[in-house]
């Protein structure tokens, strides 16, 4: 027996010695020490020895067991600081290299310049109001004097949901909501999403505009014209030029689009204004009083206008944006450069 604890106690005492990592030490104690270690198992054999001898076996085997749990916690102390010294070399922090920053979102483009357009409106004395996109024919379209089966429905190919309601393709219902509900003076934008069955470079089936309607008395074209200089002026900056055509909206008469000088060829003629100088990008005109009469407003003392814009358009035009769906696309690659 004492032969026997001879030879484990230098074999254990050379794996101590030879083991290289803490977790290798970890293994050797559970090896002799553990709950079915080698040592441990000897003590629970004493019963198999005689009598005589098992008190000093015992008390051999004990004094081993104090040796080796010193002698692994003294190779343990060791192998355990030398790896913290391995770590800490490892993961040396240096200290002047820049941290890494989060990323951070911004505004996406068609957001920035809606705030650029009620910022300018709201400080000509606007109130902003939205309306719903899923929308009742007749505020999309009968109550702005669009009958049913006119041919005016042609000018926007809608999304029908039931035959009187459908995804709104204009922001000018609102119009017709916001004078349900309140007298003049009326100075509102609506802005909003809108739908259309339309889709290319150009088009996108769902689009924002911005829609505006300022009814009071004394309202005239001037004013239109005065509160759109200004507008545009403060979009697309100072000095270029604008022009009224005459145009056609069912809900406005006269009524007109806004053309600004192409902004990419200071009105030279370009690819972008198909070479005509002219960029449109408003449609507008007085309120038809037929429109102000189904409301119940007095139209012997109410006059109005009202404008409507796309905001995409204003963006693409802004940026120099040359297809639309870039802007729903998310690709940060795009999106980081505004
Ligand atoms: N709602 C019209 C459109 O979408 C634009 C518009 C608004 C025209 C208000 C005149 C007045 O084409």
């Amino acid at each position: 027996m004492r032969e026997r604890l001879r030879e484990l106690k230098d074999e254990a005492w050379r794996y101590i010695a030879e083991a290289d990592d803490t977790g290798e030490l970890d293994k050797i104690r559970v090896r002799y020490l553990g709950k079915k270690g080698e040592l441990t198992g000897l003590l629970r054999n004493m019963g198999s020895l005689p009598p005589a001898e098992r008190p000093e076996i015992g008390k051999m085997v004990n004094e081993l067991r104090g040796q080796m749990e010193g002698f692994l916690q003294e190779r343990f102390g060791k192998l355990e600081a030398r790896e913290l010294e391995r770590r800490l070399q490892r993961e040396t922090i240096d200290i002047p290299l820049p941290g890494r920053k989060p990323a951070i979102g911004h505004k996406h483009p068609l957001n920035q310049v809606l705030d650029e357009i009620k910022t300018l409106f709201i400080g000509m004395g606007f109130d902003v109001v939205e309306g719903p996109e899923v929308e009742l024919d007749y505020y999309n379209f009968e109550a702005l004097n669009l009958p049913p089966d006119h041919p005016t429905r042609d000018m926007q190919d809608t999304f029908f949901i039931t035959d009187d309601i459908l995804l709104r393709s204009q922001t000018s219902p609102v119009q017709v909501r916001v004078m349900e509900k309140q007298n003049p003076p009326v100075r509102i934008i609506a802005p909003g999403k809108v739908y259309r069955v339309d889709f290319d470079a150009t088009h996108s089936p769902m689009f924002h505009q911005v829609e505006g309607l300022l009814v009071d008395d004394h309202t005239t074209f001037g004013d239109l014209k005065g509160i759109l200089g200004a507008f545009i002026e403060g979009i697309f900056g100072k000095g270029r030029g604008i022009r009224f055509r005459p145009s056609f909206f069912p809900f406005t008469e006269p009524s007109a689009e806004i053309d600004v000088e192409c902004i990419m060829c200071n009105g030279q003629g370009c690819r972008v204004c198909s070479h005509s100088g002219w960029l449109e990008i408003l449609g507008a005109g007085m309120v038809d009083p037929r429109v102000l009469q189904k409301v119940g407003y007095d139209i012997e003392r109410y006059q109005g206008f009202a404008f409507g814009m796309g905001v995409e358009r204003i963006a693409m035009l802004k940026y120099g944006i040359d297809d639309i769906r870039l802007l729903f696309e998310n690709d940060m690659r795009f999106l980081e450069q505004f």
